[in-house]
């Protein structure tokens, strides 16, 4: 059966503040979990889900994304010559999965004045919103990347991905509201981008991953700036909601904090730990670690 959805836009285009001082000269996206950069997770769990044509929207001073993702004959070369057939497959898997493209966000106005710019990629195609500084950990191997295409493919309208959140982490998301449409399906009636808690359609925070129809480039022609003075594509989606139904899906996976220190190395050691080259004696080391500093009895 032909994919329903090929094509994703991946913004990776603002400031990185919450991981100052790397983030000065490396974007945030390409911080790495174990040794692949964030925004690589992203790209495959894009790829794996059936996109076969990723557009990059980056800023100035975020050139080594195209780095990244450049392919680089001479390293291959090398690779190759040294036998190191798993590394090369790993530098050339998203490559030869997807075709990338890269478009520049001049003005940081913002994540809805970065999907604006893909108008001309999109065409009259559905397409997936993957925010290139989040990783989330796909349950039973269904990423939020299917399970959004699974909704799509049902209801044949836009679905944004949702995960509740603490009452004191609401005002830091786009928050959703609307009534059960199916098991962890929700017709959309409000979303509303960092609200005050008294202000919120609920605790269902809108979560990194987003699967819409052209439609939302005549919303954001339109849409005035928002919170911190930017174009959010959550008002956008809100206005998209006059016009055309829009759901919401309960995904299983665990997002990842990257952003903030604890986050970051708690989600390293977790990916580590998964890695059967690294998880005993790395746990040996961890263990030793907890105990000379008194966090676990000796
Ligand atoms: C963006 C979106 C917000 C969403 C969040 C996490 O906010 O504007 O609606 O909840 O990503 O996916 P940011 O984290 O860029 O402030």
């Amino acid at each position: 059966m032909a994919e329903s959805v090929t094509k994703a836009v991946i913004p990776a285009a603002g400031y990185g503040t919450r991981m100052l001082p790397f983030t000065k000269a490396v974007p945030k996206e390409l911080i790495p979990l174990v040794d692949t950069p964030v925004l690589q997770y992203v790209a495959e769990e894009a790829a794996a889900a059936g996109v076969r044509e990723m557009l990059f929207v980056i800023s100035e001073g975020k050139e080594a994304i195209v780095e990244h993702f450049r392919s680089d004959p001479e390293l291959e070369r090398k690779l190759l010559q040294c036998r190191k057939e798993e590394l090369l497959a790993g530098i050339r898997k998203i490559n030869d999965q997807a075709e990338i493209s890269f478009v520049f966000q001049k003005q940081l106005n913002g994540l809805g004045g970065a999907v604006a710019l893909a108008e001309d990629f999109v065409g009259d195609d559905p397409f997936l919103v993957l925010l290139g500084d989040t990783v989330i950990d796909s349950a039973d191997g269904c990423s939020a990347s299917r399970e959004l295409i699974e909704v799509y493919d049902r209801f044949h309208a836009p679905v944004i991905a949702l995960t509740p959140v603490a009452a004191e982490k609401i005002s830091s998301y786009g928050i959703a509201g609307g009534r059960e449409a199916a098991e962890k399906i929700l017709l959309l009636d409000n979303i509303v981008e960092k609200p005050s808690p008294g202000n919120a359609p609920g605790n269902l925070a809108v979560t990194a991953r987003y699967l819409l129809t052209p439609e939302i480039f005549r919303m954001l022609k339109t849409t005035s700036p928002g919170v911190n003075n930017e174009i959010q594509l959550t008002d956008a989606i809100r206005q998209l909601m006059g016009f055309q139904k829009v759901y919401g899906c309960c995904i299983s996976g665990q997002r990842y904090d990257l952003g903030t220190c604890s986050g970051f190395v708690a989600a390293n050691v977790e990916f580590a730990l998964r890695r059967p080259e690294l998880r005993e004696t790395l746990g040996k080391k961890l263990v030793n670690i907890l105990k000379e500093k008194n966090i676990i009895e000796k």
